[in-house]
């Protein structure tokens, strides 16, 4: 009796630990084809300005598009995830120095990243945003650019972002977005210039910086962060449909809400939206509450 009792647990296990090596196969064929897709890309060249202004105007952009929160203050990378089952995920080193762009980093290679989510190989980037930059007017990609361009080297080397096994199963469900390239319309033809104005347009184009988590239609829910927060609606149907504008403003610039609650920045990222112009804030306001 026990030895039979034993003989079909043995026989169950290995049936299970072989389903599991079949499907744990089939996630990491899935997993590479998407890593080793290679991008068309019909590269619209642009002339990068070198002049204070832009690159003023590119600081500006750098850190209301909360690139230093991947990149750090001073370009040179580092390190926001360290986890064996979803990965290692540190933004590039951006500068000339040890660990930093390769030899020769052209122009190309700058739009290629920030407008198509693609390497100088043509496969996607992983875990950079792109989606976000993709849509931004020629003025402001090519003042994001002037400005990293001229920043000092430093030198970091940091280990090569991947995704650990975990990671690469979220992945292929979709539930991480590892590659941005898939996710970008790489025929999208950008505005030569966007001029701020406190206007819903100009509130429209900035709120793409939103939408990475609150979804594509900025109703919010589940994070695309693994374990993060759940993020709210942020159309009128949500808080902010009873919130005046100095309200909105005044969240965006603190992380307390005008029903008192207070926001954490790991959640929704105020220390970013904080160095947003009224200008800008009053724009996205008109935006959101005409959702
Ligand atoms: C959520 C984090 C995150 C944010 C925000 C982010 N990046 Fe990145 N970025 C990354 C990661 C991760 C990589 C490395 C991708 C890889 O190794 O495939 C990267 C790569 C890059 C590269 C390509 C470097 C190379 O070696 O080809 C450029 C250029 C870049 N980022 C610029 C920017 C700029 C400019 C911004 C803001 C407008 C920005 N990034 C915002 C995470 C981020
Ligand atoms: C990194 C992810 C992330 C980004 C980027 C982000 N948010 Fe959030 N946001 C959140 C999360 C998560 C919450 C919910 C936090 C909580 O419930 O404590 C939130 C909450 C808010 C709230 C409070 C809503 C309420 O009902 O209390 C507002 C307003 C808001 N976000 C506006 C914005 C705007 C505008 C942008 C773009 C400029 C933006 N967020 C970008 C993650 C993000």
């Amino acid at each position: 009796m026990l030895a039979r009792i034993l003989k079909w647990t043995g026989i169950a296990l290995l049936c299970l630990v072989v389903m599991f090596v079949i499907a744990y196969s089939i996630f990491t064929f899935l997993f590479n084809r998407q890593q080793n897709t290679r991008y068309a890309i019909q590269l619209r060249e642009i002339p990068i300005p070198t002049d204070a202004v832009a690159i003023a105007a590119g600081e500006h952009l750098f850190t209301i598009k909360g690139c230093s929160d991947c990149h750090d203050k001073n370009l040179a990378g580092k390190t926001f995830l360290d986890d064996p089952l979803i990965g290692y995920f540190a933004g590039a080193n951006l500068t000339t120095g040890k660990g930093g762009l390769r030899p020769g980093y052209s122009t190309r290679d700058w739009l290629l990243a920030l407008r198509h989510g693609v390497s100088h190989e043509g496969k996607s980037l992983l875990l950079m945003p792109s989606y976000e930059y993709a849509r931004l007017s020629d003025q402001d990609i090519a003042a994001i650019i002037a400005f990293c361009k001229a920043q000092p080297p430093v030198d970091r080397e940091l280990p090569r972002t991947h995704a650990g096994p975990v990671g690469r199963v979220l992945t292929v469900l979709g539930k991480m977005p590892l590659f941005p390239a898939q996710k970008v319309d790489h025929r999208f033809r950008q505005p030569a210039v966007m001029a701020p104005a406190a206007t819903k347009e100009y509130g429209a184009y900035l709120s793409v910086s939103c939408t990475g988590c609150h979804n594509p239609h900025l109703t919010g829910g589940e994070s695309p962060i693994p374990g993060g927060k759940r993020v709210a609606d942020i159309t009128s149907r949500g808080n902010l449909g009873k919130w005046t504008e100095s309200g909105f403003i005044s969240t965006l610039r603190t992380g307390r809400t005008p029903e008192g609650k207070q926001l954490e920045n790991k959640d929704m990222p105020w220390s970013m939206t904080a160095q947003y112009t009224d200008e800008e804030l009053k724009a996205l306001f008109r935006y959101l509450s005409s959702l």
